[in-house]
C-alpha cells in the first residue's frame, strides 16, 4: 500500500484525522507532517511524521517521493481571524501551498488530494439561512478568498488535469485535543475549558451571533466518508455545504449551563464579530446528503455532555 500524507497534521483537524486515518488504514501507512505547530514527542511517538513548508515546492515534492505518496490530506491553513491579523502570510500559505500541492499531485499523478474548505468562503452578499451549495460567494477576510480560490483551483485541476480533488466547507469545529488557533469560531471551543475549570467566560461574538458548527468526530467521518465516497456519483468536487447544528453563543452557554449550573458568560465582541456577520447562520447541505451520503451523529447537546466528560477527565 502507498501512503496518506497529512499536511497541517498537528492542527486542530490534523491532531484527530491522523489517529482516525491510522485506525483505518494502518499506523505505518499515514505520515504526519508539520511546518508550524511542534507537538510534544508524545504525539510524535504514534506514527511516521515529518516537517516540511508546503510553500517549498521542492520540499513538498521530496516528501511525496519519500513516502511513496499516493493521497495528500491538504489541512495546512491560516484561519480567518489570524489571517486578518497578518493577510500577506495568509495569502502565501494558503493560496501558494494548495496549489503546489495540486501542481505535485498533477505531476506524480497522485490518487487523491482532500483540500477542506470552509463556511469563510461566504460573504455578506450570500444569503444566511440554509445557504445553499451553489449561492454568492464574496468573502471578506483573506482566509475566505484563499479557499474559493482553493475550491475553483481544485475544479480546475479535475476538470483540466484529472486530478482527483475533494472537499467540503467546514462550519467551525468543536473539539477537544488540539485548539484551533486564530479563527472566528473559537470561542465555541474556548468556553468549554473555561467551563469545566469553573471560570466564567468572556465571548468574543455577541450573545446572539449564531453561525454553523460541528463536532470533531462528524468532521472526521465527513472527509473520510467523501474520501472514500464513489467518485461516479459525484456532481460537485471540492465545494460541498456540511451541516451539523448551528447556536449562538449564548445558546451554547445554556446547553453548557444545563451540565454545570454555575457556569457565567458575558460578552465583549471585538473585530471577529465582523466576520461572523458575513457568514451563514444555517447551510442547506443537501448536495452531500444525496451524492455520498453525509448525515452527522451529534446534536448540540450530545457535542456538550462529550465536551465536558472528555475536558473534566483531562483538566
Ligand atoms: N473555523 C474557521 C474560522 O473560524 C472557519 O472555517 O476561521
Amino acid at each position: 500500500m502507498k501512503k496518506i500524507l497529512v499536511i497541517g497534521a498537528f492542527g486542530q483537524i490534523g491532531s484527530e484525522l491522523v489517529p482516525a486515518l491510522r485506525k483505518k488504514y494502518g499506523r505505518d501507512n499515514v505520515v504526519a507532517c508539520g511546518h508550524m505547530h511542534k507537538p510534544d514527542e508524545s504525539a510524535l511517538n504514534t506514527g511516521p511524521h515529518d516537517f516540511f513548508d508546503v510553500t517549498n515546492k521542492k520540499a513538498l515534492e521530496d516528501i511525496v517521493d519519500k513516502y511513496d505518496t499516493d493521497t495528500i490530506y491538504h489541512l495546512a491553513s491560516i484561519l480567518s481571524a489570524a489571517g486578518e491579523k497578518n493577510p500577506q502570510l495568509a495569502y502565501f500559505v494558503n493560496n501558494t501551498g494548495t496549489y503546489n500541492v495540486l501542481e505535485v499531485a498533477r505531476e506524480r499523478k497522485l490518487e487523491r488530494v482532500m483540500i477542506p474548505s470552509s463556511i469563510a468562503v461566504f460573504g455578506s452578499d450570500t444569503p444566511r439561512d440554509n445557504t445553499p451549495n451553489k449561492t454568492i460567494l464574496r468573502p471578506s477576510t483573506m482566509y475566505g478568498i484563499s479557499k474559493v480560490h482553493g475550491e475553483m483551483l481544485g475544479h480546475y485541476y479535475f476538470h483540466k488535469f484529472g486530478v482527483d480533488v475533494r472537499g467540503v466547507r467546514f462550519p467551525g469545529i468543536i473539539s477537544n485535543v488540539a485548539q484551533p488557533g486564530g479563527g472566528t469560531t473559537d470561542y465555541a471551543v474556548d468556553i468549554f475549558y473555561y467551563a469545566v475549570k469553573h471560570k466564567p467566560y468572556t465571548c468574543f461574538l455577541k450573545p446572539d451571533s449564531t453561525l454553523p458548527m460541528m463536532y470533531m468526530p462528524d468532521a472526521l467521518k465527513a472527509i473520510m466518508q467523501l474520501a472514500e465516497a464513489d467518485g461516479s456519483k459525484l456532481k460537485h468536487r471540492t465545494d460541498f455545504n456540511l451541516s451539523a447544528f448551528s447556536f449562538s453563543p449564548a445558546e451554547l452557554a445554556a446547553a453548557i449551563k444545563a451540565e454545570l449550573p454555575d457556569f457565567k458568560i458575558d460578552y465583549k465582541p471585538d473585530f471577529r464579530q465582523a466576520i461572523a456577520d458575513t457568514w451563514p447562520r444555517s447551510i442547506d447541505d443537501s448536495a452531500a446528503r444525496a451524492e455520498w451520503g453525509w448525515k452527522p451523529d451529534y446534536t448540540l447537546q450530545a457535542m456538550v455532555k462529550d465536551m465536558i466528560r472528555e475536558l473534566s477527565k483531562r483538566l
